[in-house]
């Protein structure tokens, strides 16, 4: 177990923004985690558990314990005649992972590839993109519950899976994932819906890693990169508000091209993203804190914003959304100092 004390955050967030935290503690065995719980410096403070940094915006200095989890480790366990199992270390990088499934000509992760983060923080939200959701994958989660330092593995029908959401996000700070149980499909049904896809494939063969290159290079057209010439980011910062149909109804006569998804319980999606640049905040910028010119979904780091600006210029997109369409924006990171109602995203357990 490695600690530091004061020690800086700018790394460890994609937003790059400053931060300290009162310790450090690199998690990177079990045997880690056990002498952490034990360790009586760290009894009674406050904890943030961290895996890439990807899905957070720290808007101050966290005044207690960040846990970075540093254990890795893919082992196949085994296959059934329509699947494969993996088991995969919480530190994995999301994206390396995928990239050596794809290599190996494994089908069912191509869709979420170049999805920052870890494979920890994959359950936490559900991760999703171009049609695919980590709960299709995931057979199970192994965790230590952090109340009482005992393991536990949680199958995905408990893991309480929805969009961007589940059992991990409601409860920050409950549990500790340590490794994730992906079920891998042995047959692959290429998802090749979502626009742009099928022509970022052109004449390729279709094969899980030709996908994989596909959704690459339609991510990459429209979201910022992880590299140090892009501006820091967190992806999507707002989810894809869902409202009831009569509001919708009025919404969709004023506004005939807006984008709307009828779901299954009559309620409606609307694109956050839309919403926002028909508020003009696109590509807009107030000092560092910014809206990416490409994507209206995305606030970017342009240098030395702060978590506290960054937040100043999501709030002020929430309520000129609210003034101007009557929805209401849910951020979609975690965003520190957790904030009280409306926009909370703590919750406990
Ligand atoms: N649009 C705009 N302006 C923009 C961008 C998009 O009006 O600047 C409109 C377009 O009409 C487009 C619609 O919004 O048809 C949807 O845009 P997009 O296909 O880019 O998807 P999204 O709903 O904005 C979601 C996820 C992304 C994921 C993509 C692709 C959420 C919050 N975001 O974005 O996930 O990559 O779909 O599946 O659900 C993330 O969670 O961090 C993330 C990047």
């Amino acid at each position: 177990m490695y600690v530091s004390s004061n020690a800086s955050l700018i790394e460890l967030n994609t937003f790059r923004v400053e931060a300290r935290a009162r310790f450090l503690v690199t998690l990177e065995t079990l045997e880690d985690i056990s002498c952490f719980l034990t360790d009586v410096r760290f009894h009674d403070l406050p904890r943030l558990i961290l895996g890439g940094g990807s899905n957070i915006l720290l808007r101050d200095d966290f005044p207690g314990v960040v846990l970075l989890v540093a254990l890795k480790g893919i082992e196949l366990l085994g296959e059934s005649e329509t699947h494969r199992f993996l088991a995969v270390a919480a530190g994995e990088n999301w994206h390396g992972l995928v990239r050596y499934t794809v290599e190996q000509g494994w089908a069912g992760l191509e869709n979420l590839s170049l999805i920052p983060g870890s494979v920890g923080a994959a359950p936490v939200q559900n991760i999703g993109a171009y049609g695919e959701e980590f709960a299709e994958v995931c057979a199970a989660v192994d965790v230590i519950d952090m109340t009482t330092g005992e393991t536990g593995i949680i199958t995905a029908e408990d893991c309480r899976f929805a969009y961007r959401d589940s059992r991990f996000k409601q409860a920050p700070g409950r549990y500790l994932i340590t490794s994730v149980l992906l079920r891998l499909p042995k047959r692959f049904v290429p998802k090749l819906d979502y626009p742009g896809v099928r022509e970022a494939l052109a004449d390729a063969e279709i094969t899980p890693r030709a996908v994989s290159d596909a959704i690459c290079a339609v991510r990459s057209s429209k979201l910022p990169g992880l590299e140090a010439d892009q501006p820091g980011s967190a992806g999507s910062f707002f989810q894809n508000p869902v409202i009831d149909a009569d509001h919708a109804a009025k919404l969709r006569e004023l506004h005939p091209n807006m984008p709307a998804w009828d779901m299954p319980d009559a309620r409606v999606k609307l694109s956050a993203a839309w919403l926002i640049e028909q508020c003009g905040w696109k590509g807009r910028r107030v000092g560092d804190a910014g809206v990416y010119e490409k994507h209206a979904l995305v606030l970017v780091n342009h240098g030395a914003a702060t978590g506290a600006e960054l937040w100043a210029l999501a709030d002020a997109i929430m309520q000129s959304v609210q003034a101007r369409f009557g929805v209401s924006l849910q951020p979609e990171p975690v965003v520190l100092p957790l904030l009280s109602s409306p926009h909370s995203t703590g919750g406990t357990e």
